[in-house]
């Protein structure tokens, strides 16, 4: 368990909060109907398994969002804390969370990150390509890679969501800005703090100021032709994994104008996993092929493992 709460209660004691019964601040009211006295009080420990000195709180305040908004599953937690310790009219800061989704032109760095393993210094990789493609890649995306309108795929309110809401399976539907080609979906997230009495927002897009979350990039195993107004339409699921709920799978399905045959359209299916193994391999493994592989091979095993379930 982290040691970060020794810290805290340090940064507690610097600012003066430490036996802060003797007021603080002229005008603590909020503070005071928290525990009747200005004090700050920390409880190390998982809140499944911890009991908490008080029972009943005016307000939760927790930043639980992770990529993809979801991923890391903390919003679970913060669920089960309202529902335990939250005042009937209590608040959440934040309160609204919601996923975007559009379609982006994405050449140079599909080639880098997907077709790269098509020759790894000279070998042939490829079987790897279709792993590295079912891993969502968390990055900056400028916004002219963005070839489509936005559109909002899910709005968890978490005064009301229920742990159930955050598996769920919802259509989207994507027009094309302009005459293109696209090579992945794109995701991000916005946050309300809809019960301050000034309303609070922040986007983590890409047309919004960078966040350490990014966007995540989900690349289609084909590229997607488009012409502006088009229209790719398709449903994506979402669920925690079922051998570890932190894991998230991601299923997007997806149909296109250029993908019609016979004047049908094709749906197109991809399943991903976000998981922080595969997180890593993506980002080093590049440096450990071929040295490593001969050498570290029942290790590498156990990665792959994590990656293919
Ligand atoms: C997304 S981080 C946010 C950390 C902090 N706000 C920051 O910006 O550095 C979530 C924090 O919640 C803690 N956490 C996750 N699950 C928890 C649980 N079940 N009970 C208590 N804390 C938990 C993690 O240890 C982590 O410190």
């Amino acid at each position: 368990m982290s040691n970060i709460i020794d810290q805290a209660q340090k940064i507690i004691e610097a600012n003066g909060f430490k036996d802060s019964q003797f007021a603080f601040f002229r005008d603590a009211s909020l503070l005071f109907t928290v525990s009747g006295l200005l004090a700050i009080t920390l409880v190390k420990g998982k809140l499944e398994e911890t009991t908490l000195p008080i029972q009943q709180f005016d307000i939760i305040i927790s930043e639980w969002m992770g990529y993809f908004l979801l991923y890391e599953s903390m919003l679970d937690t913060v669920l089960l804390a309202r529902d335990k310790y939250l005042k009937p009219e209590g608040l959440i800061f934040p309160d609204i969370a919601s996923i975007y989704m559009a379609a982006i032109e994405d050449q140079d760095y599909k080639e880098e990150k997907i077709n790269f393993w098509d020759n790894v210094w000279g070998f042939n990789y490829s079987c790897i390509k279709d792993i590295a493609l079912r891993e969502p890649l968390v990055d900056t995306v400028d916004l002219k890679a963005v070839v489509t309108d936005p559109c909002c795929i899910k709005t968890i309110d978490l005064r009301t969501a229920k742990k159930e809401d955050l598996t769920f399976t919802v259509p989207f539907k994507l027009k094309a800005t302009r005459n293109d080609y696209v090579h992945a979906f794109l995701a991000w997230f916005d946050i309300v703090f809809d019960c301050t009495h000034k309303k609070v927002q922040f986007s983590t897009g890409p047309h919004a100021k960078y966040t350490h979350w990014k966007q995540t990039v989900f690349y289609t195993p084909e590229t997607i032709t488009i012409s502006e107004g088009d229209e790719i339409t398709g449903r994506l699921s979402c669920s925690p994994n079922e051998r570890n709920n932190r894991d998230l799978d991601i299923t997007i399905a997806y149909e296109a104008p250029s993908e019609e045959k016979d004047g049908l359209r094709v749906e197109k299916e991809t399943h991903y996993k976000m998981c922080v193994i595969s997180l890593l391999v993506v980002a080093f493994f590049p440096f450990l092929v071929p040295s490593v592989i001969l050498t570290q091979s029942a290790s590498l095993d156990l990665t792959w493992s994590g990656i293919l379930d």
